[in-house]
């Protein structure tokens, strides 16, 4: 028996990075697993997965902008599993060409990052919280970021979108609480995902140079793995934090208690 044998999990953008390890640790941990994801040939690599662990999982080929294929994600689940104890709101972008400023920034870049990052988030609650209603209580974890705290130059859409998942997070939060329906975020600090790895590549010094770089801004001196924020999110979904809503963890290996000043890991044994 695992911690989440019984239960039902649905994964938005469970194809790969945060998404895949963490369904792939509520399988093993004996829940049923949706991963919904736009990629097909990923989304059904990660379902086999899922199955190798003698999981259950099952593909939904979504793309969560969309109200109605948000509406079939809940819908299959349901048919597929009979309800809906927990829904991690995850699917985001950071497009290789998004990073300009407000004046270089198309309307139509921003509707897209704010559609995938934050409306989905409010349409995937809409439709899974009168099925988690039915089963007396459940949670629903929001994917924002670091980004949703602090800000850096040329990302307007997408720290306006994980801002807004803070707050909607919260508001949530307030609503659902009396039908015991938790709501809580996670502020990831740098994942070694697909999305950091597109990026990582295209730095001067090259991939793996790059990720080292990026792990010795953070104080604990790495970047962070799947497994980290899965094991967060496994944690907040459970009856262990059964007296939190409406907050946020930062899972970020420090990055969020470093001053500007202050430079990275080792930063002052270099000074
Ligand atoms: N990687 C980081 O360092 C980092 C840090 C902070 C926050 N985040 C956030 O964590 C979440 C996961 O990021 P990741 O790094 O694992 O990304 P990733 O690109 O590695 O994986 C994201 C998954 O979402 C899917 N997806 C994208 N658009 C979709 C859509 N419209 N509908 C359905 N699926 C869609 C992708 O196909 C992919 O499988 C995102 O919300 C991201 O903004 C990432």
């Amino acid at each position: 028996m695992g911690t989440y044998t019984g239960k039902v999990v649905i994964v938005t953008g469970g194809a790969q990075g945060m998404g895949r390890a963490t369904a792939l640790a509520f399988a093993r941990e004996g829940a049923a697993v949706t991963i919904a994801d736009v990629d097909v040939t990923a989304g059904r690599a990660a379902v086999d997965q899922v199955h190798q662990t003698d999981g259950r999982g099952l593909f939904v080929h979504a793309d969560v902008a969309v109200s109605a294929d948000c509406r079939r994600i809940v819908a299959e689940t349901v048919a597929a599993f009979g309800g809906i104890d927990i829904l991690f709101n995850n699917a985001g972008i950071q497009p290789p060409d998004s990073y300009r400023n407000a004046e270089e920034t198309p309307e139509e870049l921003w509707d897209r990052i704010l559609a995938v990052n934050l409306k989905s988030y409010f349409l995937m609650a809409r439709y899974a919280i009168p099925e988690i209603r039915k089963r007396g209580r459940g949670a629903i974890i929001n994917n924002a970021s670091v980004q949703g705290l602090q800000s850096m130059p040329g990302v307007p859409a997408y720290a306006a979108s994980k801002g807004g998942v803070l707050s909607l997070t919260r508001q949530l939060a307030v609503d659902y609480a009396a039908e015991q329906i938790r709501v809580l975020a996670i502020c990831p600090g740098t994942i070694d995902t697909e999305m950091v790895r597109r990026s990582a590549a295209r730095e001067p010094e090259g991939l793996e140079a790059a990720l080292a770089r990026y792990g010795k801004s953070h104080p604990l001196g790495r970047i962070g793995t799947g497994e980290d924020i899965a094991n967060a999110v496994l944690f907040l979904a459970s009856d262990k934090a059964s007296f939190m809503t409406g907050s946020y963890v930062c899972v970020d290996g420090g990055y969020m208690a470093l001053g500007a000043w202050a430079g990275g890991a080792g930063a002052r044994s270099e000074q």
